[in-house]
């Protein structure tokens, strides 16, 4: 697992995976996923309201946009296998070091037909399959090893991130929700006032003390693991507050191992939201948000579902 190696190991992987999630190559899909948002939202009102935010909208377009940027196809077959292993995952442990999952199966598969083909695959997985790794070829395990480690975050962050997000819009800022259909300008500061507020990976993050070190009276031991909680940590002032400078807050972590997807999910939820806004003004939640089924014991928060109307 490349997220668990460090110093030089980590940065030839990172240097590896940088070029298609970087800024520049982010911004420059911004239209494309603007559009992708635009299909995904007349797919869901062409089947009618109520709809589950999460299933029909939040999660095709988070998984159609990373598809395009690993060069992944999106045929009907093809997408539907995609959102049918992703539909309701999580990042935790058991999946993660599990060989068996629907996950595995996936990307094994994938892995197989990109080493034959690369062409393909015109994207992320397809560079890598023909170029390899320090001029090496890669092996079936280590291709299939790394989608994994890229289709499991890159599905089920954005995808929750962006079902909350929606959440927290309709039941405590209407009017930034209006907002956002008439001046998409400010969907920038509201996405980052959104991260800050949502915090939505809320653990499985460890990290380990390189020496002693006290933290609020205790003292960890260097070579210590210790657990973080993103969303402890992410404090600050309280209330809501988008275009607060400086904006600080750890949603995407610190360090060398901030995460690689930071770019693109800033696109994804601007424009998902924008879009949304301006093309369903009258969204709301389509049940009492007691009725909601929250992730409370998943590495990553969310709600299950999201029953909306218009
Ligand atoms: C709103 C969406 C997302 C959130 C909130 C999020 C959050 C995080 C967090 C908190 C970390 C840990 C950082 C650390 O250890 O300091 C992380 C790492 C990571 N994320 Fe994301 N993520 C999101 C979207 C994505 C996407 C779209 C991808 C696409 C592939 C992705 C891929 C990764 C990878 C590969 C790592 C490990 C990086 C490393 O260890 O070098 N994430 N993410």
């Amino acid at each position: 697992m490349f997220v668990q190696t460090d110093g030089r190991d980590h940065l030839d992987y990172r240097r590896l995976l940088n070029h298609e999630f970087s800024a520049l190559r982010t911004t420059a899909s911004a239209a494309h996923i603007t559009a992708h948002a635009e299909a995904h939202v007349q797919s869901m009102v062409s089947a009618g309201a109520t709809a589950d935010l999460v299933a029909q909208y939040a999660l095709p377009l988070v998984s159609q946009t990373l598809c395009e940027v690993l060069g992944l196809p999106w045929t009907p077959g093809s997408a539907r296998r995609m959102l049918q292993v992703f539909q309701g995952r999580d990042l935790g442990n058991a999946d993660l070091n599990s060989t068996t999952t629907p996950v595995d199966h996936l990307v094994r598969d994938l892995a197989r037909d990109a080493l034959a083909a690369p062409h393909r695959y015109p994207g992320l997985v397809g560079r890598i399959a023909a170029e390899g790794i320090d001029g090496r070829a890669l092996t079936e395990d280590e291709l299939a090893g790394l989608a994994k480690q890229l289709l499991m975050p890159g599905h089920v962050s954005p995808t929750h991130m962006l079902g909350l997000s929606v959440l927290v819009l309709l039941e405590e800022q209407p009017a930034r929700y209006a907002k956002l259909a008439a001046d998409p300008g400010s969907a920038t500061d509201v996405v980052e006032e959104l991260l800050h507020h949502i915090t939505v990976k809320q653990h499985g993050l460890i990290r380990r003390a390189v020496r002693d070190t006290a933290v609020g009276g205790a003292l960890i031991r260097a070579g210590q693991w210790v657990p973080c909680h993103l969303d402890g940590a992410d404090t600050g002032p309280a209330g809501f507050a988008p275009g607060r400078t400086p904006v600080t807050h750890l949603a995407f972590g610190d360090g060398p191992h901030q995460c690689l997807g930071q770019h693109l999910s800033r696109v994804v939820l601007v424009r998902g939201l924008s879009v949304l806004a301006r093309r369903l003004p009258a969204l709301r939640l389509a049940v009492a948000p007691h009725q909601l089924h929250r992730r409370v014991a998943h590495t990553v928060a969310g709600v299950t579902s999201l029953p909306v109307t218009w």
